[in-house]
């Protein structure tokens, strides 16, 4: 009898050690290293007895011919966009997120909306589950087939009988395979049954989609390598008591990881959220002081998003700083420029900044967004609500130009902004247009106009 094999891996990051110690030298984790039996391999896993084996030749990039249709429409034109324009046959792609946000669903509703052969395996949820779930939703697909199995040889053997243009897995670390004896979930389960499915996914241009779990700090559970291994990485996010939901890609071989798919969660599933400018800026009756509008853009699309600002005076000796959805150290930086540029008295006011929507933004355009909702809540005098801003603020007070000035100031006109300020060094083209484009270039200009 062949011996049975074993080696010791991290459950957190991954790391294959030859015996068991306390502590994870490569990721400091503490008590995460688990014995995992590997046996030797007799593979048989996904096999297509009819491909013969090809000779590999190296062809000039000219000779390669790709032709776009070799992507399949989602019909969801938020995770086409993400997507980069569809799914890429053969691909490979991983879907992220917490608990309950929403993946199973939006997996669900891209099944049932497609017009080609879905084969859904689940080891989560019983058909029966599934099946309430699709009552649900609004689009019925008769061709969407439903299978509940973890076991990668019975899956592999459904495909051979059903062939599907789609295969959808919820989730990786529910599968196993026989030819390793590790509990689903495990380490060297999912690197195996991950690697099989990439295997059939390549010899049958069929595009998997994967759900996976995320770990406590936001990662996908499992090891690293699992990121390395497919060729999209999707990040499903939100707050789960607010009803938006965010997709991101944080890898994509076949397009830009920029883009950004907004949906929002309702009774019959989740609806996509065509024009999120709209939900991002809450809506009130009157100005209110402490509020700036930013014409940000995420990935290729532009995104008017709130900022809200409260500057109070400090009670206590070290005053204090709290952001959501900014970079702090950018808000203590933009602040310092303040009280040199602006007479703000930076030790004795504490400030707290929120981006609405639980959206969190890198675009340095909104800098003077932030700048002019803290000035607006510390002077307690609105800016009106037909105002809007677009620009980065230098270490020097100044307004630096931001890119694709043009489609920022269309977004704003669109919406009804009646004045959008940008930097004056912003080369714009659409001189004669609605609204009105004033053009700063120092912090002070900021303050004396609105102020
Ligand atoms: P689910 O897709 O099961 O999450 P995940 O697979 O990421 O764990 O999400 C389920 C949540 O969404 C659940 O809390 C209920 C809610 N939901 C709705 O609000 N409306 C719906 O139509 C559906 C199907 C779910
Ligand atoms: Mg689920």
């Amino acid at each position: 009898m062949a011996k049975t094999k074993t080696t010791f891996f991290c459950q957190n990051c991954g790391s294959q050690y030859a015996k068991w110690i306390g502590k994870c030298t490569s990721c400091n984790e503490w008590n995460t290293i688990v014995e995992e039996v590997i046996q030797k391999e007799e593979k048989r896993k996904w096999k297509q007895t009819s491909t013969p084996k090809k000779n590999t030749k190296a062809l000039k990039i000219s000779e390669i011919t790709f032709n776009e249709e070799d992507r399949i429409l989602t019909k969801n034109n938020e995770l086409d966009r993400v997507l980069g324009g569809g799914l890429v046959k053969g691909s490979m792609i991983l879907l992220g997120g917490e608990p309950g946000i929403g993946k199973s669903t939006l997996l669900l509703q891209v099944a049932l909306a497609i017009s080609k052969k879905v084969l859904y395996v689940s080891g989560e949820e019983s058909q029966n589950q599934i099946k309430m779930r699709a009552e649900r939703l609004e689009n019925q697909n008769s061709n969407c087939l439903i299978l509940t199995e973890t076991n990668t040889q019975n899956i592999f053997k459904n495909i051979e009988e059903t062939i599907p243009d789609l295969v959808v897995i919820d989730s990786i670390q529910t599968l196993h395979t026989e030819y390793i004896d590790a509990s689903p979930g495990s380490i060297s389960q999912i690197r195996e049954t991950t690697a099989e499915l990439i295997k059939f996914a390549k010899e049958t241009s069929t595009p998997v989609i994967l759900v996976g779990h995320i770990t406590k700090d936001g990662n996908i559970a499992g090891p690293k390598i699992l990121e390395h291994m497919v060729d999209v990485v999707l990040q499903f996010e939100g707050d789960r008591n607010h009803t938006y939901r965010i997709l991101r890609a944080q890898k994509n071989r076949f397009g830009s990881t920029s883009e950004l798919g907004i949906y929002e969660m309702q009774s019959f599933g989740l609806r996509e959220v065509q024009n999120p400018s709209e939900i991002l800026i809450s809506e009130k009756d009157e100005s209110l002081s402490g509020t700036a509008i930013s014409a940000t853009l995420e990935g290729m699309r532009p995104l008017m998003i709130e900022v809200q600002a409260l500057v109070s005076t400090a009670v206590y000796g070290t005053p204090q700083r709290s952001s959501t959805g900014y970079n702090i150290k950018r808000l203590n930086m933009l602040l310092a420029v303040l009280e040199k540029r602006a007479g703000f008295k930076l030790g004795a006011k504490d400030v707290f900044l929120n981006i609405t929507g639980g959206i969190s933004v890198d675009d340095p355009a909104i800098d003077l967004a932030v700048v002019s909702a803290i000035l607006s809540s510390n002077e307690d005098e609105a800016i009106p609500q037909e105002f809007c801003f677009a620009g980065e603020i230098g270490l020097s007070g100044e307004i630096r130009p931001v890119n694709r000035v043009d489609q920022r100031i269309l977004e704003a006109e669109k919406l009804g902004f009646k004045k959008i300020f940008i930097s004056k060094f912003n080369k714009f083209s659409k001189k004669e247009c609605a609204i009105n484009v004033v053009l700063v270039s120092k912090i002070e200009d900021i303050f004396n106009t609105l102020f």
